[in-house]
């Protein structure tokens, strides 16, 4: 290429790189690959090397990514945030090792790699001043983040102040927000139930929460920090990676967690380490209850690092090995319109099966209305999915050359197709939904959701049996799971006498719940396990909701006039009502609601629980969590109690291994006192 088409070539791929810095980095919605856009990004900076006089100031090779909003406090970065080299493939990741070899000039067997999974989620780093968490920031353009410590003060999982006796002046840990797919699948299953927007991955459900100026959002949806390296630092220094690793762990500041028995961080000597890790990672990515795009390979020593610097944005001593995007291609055979527990019609494409990174996917949702009009999407198109980690496979695009002749746009119908009533889009919602209150669809979804875990938990209950007992006739409202008879369940296929028995005992103990839960089973509108949990804190017990009037609802904070006027059209419904009192009459009972936090008395103090009890764990574990303290799964050194019940196996041997103290209820009661 000549210098005159260089130059032009080079305002051509500025522009396109600008522009998807700022979809990507500032507004979350990437219309262009990773990968397409490395390749755009390394030629660009091929060509500015080639021609170091046609580099301008305002070149994105000069920038780290996207512009900044206005809305927060801007802070520059003491070291700026870098991003890292991509490799895609076995060869690319052997090329980029023997660059490092042959800088350094050492042994292949002299050098160790800190190698971990590349989390998919918003860059963070998070300052420590004298141990107090003084700022929060992102990434922003890499030099100037934007301040979001009122969001991240809500994860449960940072630190305030790190827990040493002896902080250093200044520590900085850097590391990523991500949203756990678990939480993303509840997050967008209610955003879809009010009507508000869906996020297409957990990536941009974090990064759109760290958004938020009110941090009350980010209070309400548990994102997770896990810290990778550290930033700048005064008065501490670590000869290595594994050691500041070490050292954040003990402070308090959450690393990469393990995967099982196994660490998910691994030392690698050599490329051939290296890809085995890859390998090994991209086995298991599906598992993990987060995103990860890859992995991250550094050079482990701190004095190596800083021997071989720095080139453009990024370092020398790491590098990304991304995994290949899971897409493919099939044909959508049908489009059914699915009706939600709110009424909300939500279309599935149905499609010829199909294998992604090893899963056969023959549903993918696409959302709504809008969703289809925007991708063009009809029956009989040959179509690029992606599964995105374990979200709900989606619709990446059409392939418009393959579609068939006869094609029509496709549109949600005007009637509920399984009642049959006419539905509708309400104001400001941009979904369409059956408002037939007695409409079957949405009774099974409701009964779901009554059964489900964070409600009234009945375990053995799962969604199919479910469905089963609705098409049986032998559960039409909620009340009617406490009147089924183990023969009743004996007569429906593939029963057993232990697995009905199960099932009757997990429906008995599900009657012992609280307040919040029992709300939030209820299903109302726009009644979020958060809600119900302000509803049960502000009105104790299920008498006073009942009688809850709406100026007394909207005085409780945390509910608006919207949430307050479906409650109380709830209220309104007598049969509504009558089945709150019916399910208390088969014996439903609430335990007595305690303020938010009852006590400081186990602040600091961390309970692991084993063997069983009069009440659930759940409920034991509020319990602790109310008077300050926190529960663990499992027993370390770190354990300051094991709170001990009947048959307590594994973890009780460990406790008394590692003699952490062992308690029994009569005593974990007095504490509590
Ligand atoms: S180390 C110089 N380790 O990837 C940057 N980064 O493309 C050193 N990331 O912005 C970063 N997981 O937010 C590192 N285990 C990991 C990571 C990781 C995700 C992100 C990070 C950075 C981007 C770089």
């Amino acid at each position: 290429m000549n210098k005159e088409t260089a130059k032009k070539r080079l305002i051509e791929l500025r522009k396109i790189i600008s522009q998807n810095d700022y979809l990507y980095h500032t507004l979350d919605t990437p219309k262009m690959s990773d990968r397409e856009y490395d390749q755009l990004f390394a030629e660009l900076v091929d060509l500015e090397t080639k021609y170091p006089d046609l580099l301008t100031d305002d070149s994105p090779s000069q920038k780290v990514g996207g512009q900044i909003l206005d809305a927060f406090e801007k802070v520059a970065h003491r070291l700026p945030m870098l991003s890292l080299q991509n490799t895609y493939n076995e060869t690319e990741i052997q090329d980029f090792e023997d660059k490092i070899f042959r800088q350094l000039q050492t042994a292949k067997s002299a050098l160790d790699f800190y190698c971990s999974p590349k989390f998919d989620g918003a860059a963070m780093e998070l300052v420590y001043e004298k141990g107090l968490l003084t700022r929060a920031l992102t990434r922003g353009d890499g030099y100037v983040g934007e301040n979001v410590l009122h969001n991240i003060k809500t994860l449960r999982s940072v630190p305030l102040r790190l827990q040493t006796e002896d902080p250093p002046p200044y520590f900085e840990a850097r590391g990523e927000i991500l949203m756990f797919k678990e939480d993303f699948k509840k997050l967008n299953e209610t955003q879809q139930q009010n009507g508000d927007m869906v996020f297409a991955n957990p990536r941009n459900a974090a990064a759109g929460t760290l958004r938020q100026l009110d941090s009350s959002i980010a209070a309400s949806r548990d994102l997770k920090f896990l810290c990778y390296s550290p930033g700048a630092l005064d008065g501490i220094e670590f000869p290595d990676f594994v050691s500041f690793e070490k050292y954040a762990q003990s402070v308090g500041i959450p690393t990469t967690p393990k995967f099982g028995k196994k660490n998910l961080t691994q030392i690698c000597k050599g490329s051939d380490e290296v890809i085995e890790y890859y390998h090994y990672i991209q086995k298991i990515r599906h598992e993990l209850p987060f995103d990860i795009d890859g992995i991250v390979v550094k050079v482990n020593s701190t004095r190596l690092q800083e021997e071989l610097g720095f080139v453009a944005r990024s370092p020398r001593w790491a590098f990304a090995a991304k995994f290949e995007p899971e897409q493919a291609e099939t044909i959508i055979e049908d489009i059914s319109v699915q009706v939600g527990r709110t009424g909300a019609l939500t279309p599935v494409a149905i499609m010829k099966p199909v294998s992604v990174g090893g899963v056969t996917i023959t549903n993918a949702t696409l959302h709504n209305q809008d969703e289809i009009d925007r991708k063009d999407v009809r029956i009989g198109d040959s179509v690029i999915i992606r599964r995105a980690g374990d979200v709900i496979p989606e619709v990446v695009q059409v392939i418009l050359e393959k579609r068939p002749k006869k094609s029509s746009p496709f549109k949600i119908p005007d009637k509920c197709p399984s009642c049959g009533s006419k539905a509708v889009v309400l104001e400001g919602e941009v979904v369409k939904r059956c408002v037939n209150l007695l409409c079957p669809a949405m009774m099974k979804e409701a009964l779901k959701h009554f059964a489900s875990r964070n409600a009234m938990n009945i375990e053995k209950l799962g969604d199919r049996l479910i469905e089963t007992l609705f098409e049986a006739e032998l559960v039409k409202k909620f009340s009617d799971f406490y009147s089924l008879k183990q023969d009743q369940l004996l007569e429906l296929e593939r029963q057993g006498d232990k697995s009905t028995s199960n099932i009757i005992q997990s429906i008995s103990t599900s009657k012992n719940t609280t307040l919040a839960r029992f709300i939030y089973a209820l299903g109302i509108r726009f009644v979020g396990e958060q809600t119900a949990k302000s509803l049960a804190n502000h009105f104790k017990t299920i008498e006073a909701f009942l009688a809850a009037n709406p100026e007394e609802l909207e005085s409780i904070n945390d509910i608006g006039p919207r949430v307050a006027g479906a409650i109380s059209a709830a209220l309104e419904q007598k049969e509504f009502v009558k089945e709150v009192n019916t399910l208390l009459k088969k014996g439903v009972s609430i335990e007595a609601t305690k303020t938010q936090k009852k006590g400081d008395q186990l602040a600091g103090q961390t309970f692991v629980i084993t063997g069983s009890f009069a009440i659930s764990r759940d409920l034991i574990k509020q319990k602790i969590e109310d008077h300050g303290g926190k529960t663990s799964g499992s027993v370390s050194k770190k354990t300051n109690f094991v709170l001990a019940g009947e048959e307590a196996g594994s973890k009780l041997d460990k406790a008394q291994e590692l003699k952490v103290p062992i308690l029994d209820w009569p005593t974990f009661e007095k504490m509590l006192k």
